[in-house]
């Protein structure tokens, strides 16, 4: 397919991820590089919901290379620079990866060990990819708005990851 978005005039998220996926989907299917699909995954979201901060966290280092526990390392992103890694159990997204589960946090500075990348983030979202039951990376939107993101969100971007993770 072209490269080329179709965004919905909708102001409504959920309208625009109704939009979004089956163009996603499309884009994606259409080459086996990982890091081109979560880079042009990342662009996408940009592009559509104008996110702060869009990118992939990747699980590194866990048994099948011999190297303990694992930690996250960051992926392709759109947005400023951040963190590069970060050990399981830690900050938003090493909690969802030790759950295994989205979290939603409203307020960053109310979640405790949040680890902030920038100090215009305000709320934040972190979805957990999959493969056989073991989160292999994930999906992490940052706002600069409080309270951003909704239910939408959250079904919209478990869809996204959904389409990504066998792709990795
Ligand atoms: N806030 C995240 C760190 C990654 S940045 O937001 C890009 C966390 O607490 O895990």
């Amino acid at each position: 397919m072209a490269e080329q978005l179709h965004i919905s005039d909708t102001t409504d998220r959920a309208g625009r991820y109704r939009t979004l996926l089956p163009q996603l989907q499309a884009l994606l299917a259409g080459e086996t590089d990982p890091v081109a699909n979560m880079a042009n995954c990342c662009a996408a979201l940009r592009q559509t919901f104008g996110f702060f901060w869009v990118g992939f966290y990747m699980v590194k280092g866990t048994g099948d290379e011999g190297q303990g526990t694992g930690e996250l390392v960051l992926g392709p992103f759109q947005g400023d620079v951040a963190c590069t890694r970060i050990a399981f159990g830690k900050g938003v997204c090493g909690t969802a990866w030790q759950r295994g589960q989205t979290i939603v946090v409203p307020d960053v500075d109310a979640f405790p060990g949040h680890i902030a990348c920038s100090s215009s983030s305000r709320s934040e979202i972190v979805v957990p990819l999959l493969r056989d039951g073991a989160v292999i990376a994930l999906l992490d939107v940052d706002s600069d708005l409080l309270d951003d993101f909704t239910q939408a969100d959250r079904q919209g971007l478990e869809a996204v990851a959904n389409i990504i993770a066998p792709l990795l």
